[in-house]
């Protein structure tokens, strides 16, 4: 019987943790990482500041739709895409048919704080980081709820403890897909 070893796709808001959360996940279960943000700047050869003043957030998008095609072609991945990813319908319709989603959530406060001195976010090149975190999570944050199958509170947890989480249900998960339980 082939095993089942549906690919986990991380979203979330900026400083979520998509990607230490992913890594340390990929880690240990012996699968591929890749962040999608990662991708886009390599193929484009730009990075995502540059990306947005050139082509502005709508280049970068089409980007990131060509990308997350690219990510999910192969299955099993551990799967990081940027907070904005989710707001396609297409992506969103993508991601689903790939695998498993898992909303790591945090307040805007958790998330301003994360992102102290990141100046590579060029939605939140603003004076008012928390101000606009929370616009931003009132639009995204329904999306991030109804899009992920499981959803883990990051704010007072390490890294290390939401993979443990991700870990625990991915593994139940797979039990129950393949009829073990
Ligand atoms: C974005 C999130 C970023 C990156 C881009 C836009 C967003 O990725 O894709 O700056 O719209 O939330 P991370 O969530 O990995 O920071």
């Amino acid at each position: 019987m082939r095993p089942v070893l549906p690919t986990i796709i991380l979203i979330g808001f900026m400083g979520a943790g998509k990607t230490s959360v992913g890594q340390l996940v990929a880690r240990a279960l012996g699968r591929e990482f890749v962040d999608t943000d990662a991708l886009i700047q390599r193929q484009a050869r730009m990075d995502v500041n540059e990306i947005f003043q050139r082509e502005g957030e709508e280049g970068f998008r089409r980007r990131e739709i060509a990308a997350i095609d690219r990510a999910i072609a192969i299955p099993g991945r551990v799967i990081a895409v940027g907070g904005g990813a989710v707001l396609s319908a297409e992506n969103r319709t993508a991601l689903k048919q790939a695998g498993l989603l898992v909303y790591l959530r945090a307040t805007p406060e958790t998330l301003a704080a994360r992102l102290v001195g990141a100046t590579d976010r060029p939605l939140l090149d603003t004076t008012d980081r928390v101000g606009r975190i929370r616009d931003l999570l009132v639009a995204r944050g329904p999306i991030y709820e109804t899009a992920g199958d499981l959803v883990v509170d990051t704010d007072r947890q390490s890294p290390e403890q939401s993979a443990g989480e991700v870990l625990e249900w991915y593994r139940r998960r797979v039990d129950e897909l393949a009829g073990r339980v």
